[in-house]
């Protein structure tokens, strides 16, 4: 709280220069998006691993898609195989392959890593975890945000009538929901397509 209040007034008192840090931002991760054919490589392979281990049970049906969150503090969401959710900085870590399932109407999602096969989940405290059986607290609400991020934050819990934010520091930890904001770049992801394939399709 402390830390995030005076840095964000700063940046709203030189939104100007902002606007121009931020374009320069949505451009650098729009170029990333075009993997070498080396790192596609690598992704796919993370999904092929995966395949004979999935088990989608109950979650059967909705749209599914295979992509990577990255934040706009430039790291890659990742859960690891002890239900841990961090980022990472390398683009072909296996553990920041997502799968991102529609569960209802209304831009309600769950993300399950694909290597890990943990959701990851929000309490009604703000803490991240990964989890191995889905629960209504492994919804989370997409928004749409301007320049291509988007927001994901609990469909169960808020705080203080707050939104909570799925969210990734400067150093790539994982921060509390209830010191997550909208407005903050921590909160602020661009789901980037795993596969060749689908950057065709549409
Ligand atoms: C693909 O995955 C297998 C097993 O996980 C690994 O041994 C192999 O090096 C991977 N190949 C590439 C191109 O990453
Ligand atoms: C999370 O990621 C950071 C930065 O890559 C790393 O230093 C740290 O050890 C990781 N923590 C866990 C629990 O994996
Ligand atoms: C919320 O999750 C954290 C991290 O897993 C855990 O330590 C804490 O006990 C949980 N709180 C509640 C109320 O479930």
């Amino acid at each position: 709280m402390r830390i995030w209040t005076p840095s964000w007034n700063l940046r709203n008192a030189l939104s100007g220069l902002c606007v121009h840090a931020i374009f320069l931002l949505s451009s650098i991760c729009v170029a990333w998006s075009d993997r070498t054919p080396e790192q596609l490589a690598a992704i796919m392979n993370c999904s092929k691993h995966e395949r004979h281990a999935r088990n989608y049970d109950y979650m059967e049906g909705g749209d599914v898609r295979i992509r990577q969150l990255f934040s706009r503090t430039q790291w890659f969401l990742t859960i690891d195989d002890n239900g841990q959710i961090n980022g990472t900085q390398d683009p072909t870590n296996c553990y920041s392959v997502l799968e991102i399932r529609t569960v209802s109407e209304g831009g309600v999602l769950a993300i399950k890593g694909v290597k890990s096969q943990y959701y990851i989940s929000m309490n009604r405290t703000g803490q991240l975890q990964g989890k191995r059986n889905y629960n209504d607290n492994c919804n989370f609400k997409e928004v749409f945000l301007e320049n291509y991020f988007n927001a994901y934050s609990s469909a169960k819990w808020t705080r203080n009538s707050r939104e909570m934010f799925i969210a990734l520091s400067q150093k790539g930890r994982p921060l509390r929901g209830r010191k997550t904001r909208r407005e903050h770049v921590a909160s602020h992801f661009i789901p980037m397509k795993c596969r060749e394939e689908e950057r065709r399709a549409d």
